[in-house]
């Protein structure tokens, strides 16, 4: 039965893509990643916003994988526009030049979210296996401020790069940038693969903290910085998604439909998948979204925490990652019995010193793998 009280969802992040030309040891995709040849179509994306915009989504995120491997990218822009959507790439940039932003401008895009792994070449390589990166990215920045769009810089901070967030910082406000993401890596897919070698220490964070709360004040009114923690070592969990499946709605490459990025790994769930499935059906009365929806699901102490509407229960793919059920409590809550065990793996990861990274690859067969090159697709 639809859930007549149930609000459609404020946001749709389609990720068009799998591919990508980097290849980053964070990356929260899954594991097993989508071969190009299993990708929806340009028709097949332009009725899933047909039916974002009818289910009253107002914002489409287009992410991947590198959304820009996609040839048809500026066609979806225009769609989305179109039915009126409020439109934001998050890119590497690195497939940015002229000619494909002028195309994006026309077509419409809203905003740009702009992805650096720091600013030193070889630690963004090591994080990245990208050689050159960091300058692609500048070249990029450049063209997005010339073009006029909205921009947000988003810097991905792990143990390797958390020492440079000062000079990250300096270089922000430096560019005169209006807003700046500060974005702890979570640890999802090859994240939670390589958290070993990417957690920070505490002195580190202890150091991040001062120095987001220095900038903050020395930039007041001119850039906002959002802060993302590392939140293994947090007290209270996260409001993960804004609650499960109550304000997002995912759509995978291959059209599967998820309340977050990594809810595949909750195998005992269902979930649905376009064409099959409208998003109406999914959101409204998929048993897979309802399953922690709201509060009626939270097991004690949860069920009479007075953050329960504000946490909404933490994150359900950590509960599992990290203490093998998705209906208990997530284990970075200081309520949680696994919480010192989450702290002191976090504590003693963070020390590890320089692990190999595993960095991001494709594990399906050969003929079935998309080209490294990363061939736009329609
Ligand atoms: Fe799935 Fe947090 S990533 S609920």
């Amino acid at each position: 039965m639809p859930d007549l009280n149930l609000s459609p969802p404020l946001a749709i992040l389609l990720e068009l893509t799998h591919r990508c030309p980097l290849r980053c040891a964070y990356c929260s995709n899954p594991l097993a990643l989508t071969p190009a040849s299993r990708e929806l179509s340009t028709s097949d994306w332009c009725a899933v916003l047909d039916q974002a915009a009818d289910l009253g989504v107002l914002q489409v995120h287009f992410s991947g994988g590198e959304p820009m491997a996609r040839a048809d990218l500026p066609k979806l822009i225009t769609h989305a526009t179109r039915v009126g959507l409020y439109s934001n790439l998050i890119t590497s940039g690195v497939l940015l030049d002229e000619a494909r932003l002028a195309l994006l401008v026309e077509a419409g895009l809203s905003h740009i979210q702009l992805s650096f792994q720091g600013l030193e070449e070889t630690v963004a390589e090591t994080l990245s296996g990208f050689k050159g990166g960091v300058t692609k990215k500048q070249a990029a920045l450049a063209k997005i401020k010339a073009a006029g769009l909205a921009l947000t810089l988003n810097f991905v901070v792990t143990r390797q790069n958390a020492d440079e967030l000062n000079a990250m910082l300096r270089y922000a406000a430096e560019q005169d940038i209006a807003r700046v993401e500060v974005a702890n890596t979570q640890y999802y897919g090859w994240g939670l693969q390589n958290r070993a070698g990417l957690m920070p220490s505490e002195a580190q964070l202890e150091r991040m903290n001062l120095l987001v709360a220095e900038w903050r004040e020395q930039l007041k009114g001119r850039m906002v910085i959002d802060y993302v923690m590392p939140d293994y070592y947090a007290h209270r969990p996260k409001a993960c998604m804004g609650g499960w499946a109550r304000r997002f709605l995912n759509v995978m490459p291959d059209g599967v439909l998820l309340p977050c990025h990594a809810a595949q790994t909750l195998t005992h769930l269902d979930f649905p998948q376009f064409p099959a499935s409208t998003l109406t059906a999914a959101w409204f009365e998929s048993p897979a979204f309802a399953a922690y929806r709201g509060t009626d699901w939270m097991p004690a102490p949860c069920s009479s925490c007075e953050d329960k509407e504000k946490d909404w229960g933490g994150c359900r793919c950590q509960a599992l990652a990290l203490a093998g059920d998705a209906g208990t409590l997530d284990p970075v809550c200081s309520r949680s019995p696994q919480h010192q065990r989450v702290t002191m793996l976090a504590r003693r990861e963070s020390q590890l010193g320089d692990v190999a990274l595993q960095l991001r690859r494709f594990s399906f067969r050969d003929e079935e793998a998309p080209r490294t090159e990363v061939t736009p697709r329609q």
